[in-house]
């Protein structure tokens, strides 16, 4: 006997990732930044007068909304601020898919979007990428054949880390017959010579969703604060129907702002990360992994085959001396670590631990 609909009953849960219990702990399993929340950030929260939590907040966030539609050269239309991407996430399948009807992804990606579609009662029509981490020529015919009115695609992609362009995703959004939602949430890491920028899509095409995240960029995991760019037609259901009525807290929309108008400073830790992530590709190359070219804050680094010691049990002797890296005990990343980039100090007692276990013959 049980009193939940029949899906809820079915589907498991997201599992999240390892929550360190000592704070001596390098956590690079779950690809925060490591850096702190800009002094701006503090300094806000010092400031925040808590006699405002007496009343309800701005129902859409609009300081932030603005401050984001100058950033991104967008009308204040084009955004709904979420509880964290994930909240993002949520309201465009409540939003777009119909329970039954297809919810379209590309396997590996994120973890959370098949448990997003069992809450929805949604079918997920699931398309491997090739070895190449690029998606096959014939990735819209197959989602449009099976009904998929949303589909979610990260970029840069999670695992691999690896970038498509703007050409090739705008292309794909033309091709399919639902929306497209392109998730973004590792997008501030990437290098800014390439130029990449895709809120113009969002101007051009009526199917386009953008994804954004502060909890990577800006060192603001826990205050749980993310957004969506899009036509004002996709975004209108989402602002004015299906999300919470006041989602955003007065102190996320406080905190919020005081980042965005710090974004210099967040700005600066991308480009230590994008440092750290060269030189720690290098060293891992020498170790004898192979890592697709990153354009996140983190590396998908396969064992070599020669190794000691296999993907799942380097991340269990890393993890008994204090390091947490990620494995997917799931085909084609199994011989894996997903590897967050962590500040000089911690990837160099990653590399010392990784150089003991694999020239270790003991
Ligand atoms: C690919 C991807 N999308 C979205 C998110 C959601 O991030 P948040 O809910 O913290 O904004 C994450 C978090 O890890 C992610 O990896």
């Amino acid at each position: 006997m049980h009193y939940e609909r029949d899906n809820i009953h079915r589907m498991h849960g997201y599992q999240w990732g390892e929550q360190p219990k000592d704070a001596g702990t390098i956590k690079l399993n779950t690809n925060e930044n490591p850096y702190p929340p800009a002094p701006d950030v503090r300094a806000a929260l010092g400031r925040f007068d808590v006699d405002v939590l007496r009343t309800y907040p701005q129902p859409t966030a609009d300081g932030l909304r603005d401050r984001l539609a100058a950033l991104h050269g967008v009308s204040r239309e084009q955004l709904i601020i979420t509880h964290g991407g994930d909240e993002a996430l949520r309201l465009a399948i409540t939003t777009f898919v119909d329970p039954g009807a297809g919810f379209g992804m590309a396997d590996p990606s994120y973890s959370l979007y098949p448990v997003l579609s069992e809450i929805q009662d949604a079918r997920s029509v699931s398309v491997p990428l090739d070895p190449h981490w690029q998606l096959p020529g014939d990735f819209a015919a197959r989602l449009n054949a099976a009904g998929v009115r949303l589909t979610c695609i990260v970029n840069p992609h999670a695992p691999s880390g690896t970038l498509l362009g703007r050409e090739t995703l705008g292309t794909l959004a033309a091709e399919l017959d639902g929306v497209l939602l392109i998730d973004e949430a590792y997008v501030d890491f990437v290098d800014p010579a390439l130029g990449h920028d895709l809120a113009p899509l969002t101007r051009e095409l009526d199917n386009v969703l953008l994804l954004r995240t502060f909890s990577k960029g800006y060192s603001l995991a826990g205050l749980r604060l993310g957004y969506l760019i899009g036509a004002p037609s996709l975004i209108d259901p989402l602002i004015s129907k299906t999300r919470d009525s006041y989602n955003i807290d007065a102190v996320s929309q406080a905190l919020g702002a005081a980042a965005i108008d710090a974004r210099a400073y967040a700005a600066d830790t991308w480009a230590r990360v994008r440092a750290d992530r060269s030189t720690l590709h290098r060293a891992l190359g020498q170790l004898g992994f192979s890592i697709p070219p990153s354009e996140t804050n983190f590396l998908l680094a396969r064992v070599p085959t020669s190794a000691r010691l296999s993907a799942a049990e380097l991340q269990q002797a890393l993890k008994t001396r204090g390091i947490l890296v990620r494995h997917f005990a799931v085909p084609g990343l199994d011989d894996r670590l997903r590897i967050t980039i962590g500040t000089p100090e911690q990837n160099a007692r990653l590399l010392d631990a990784l150089t003991t276990l694999m020239t270790d013959s003991a």
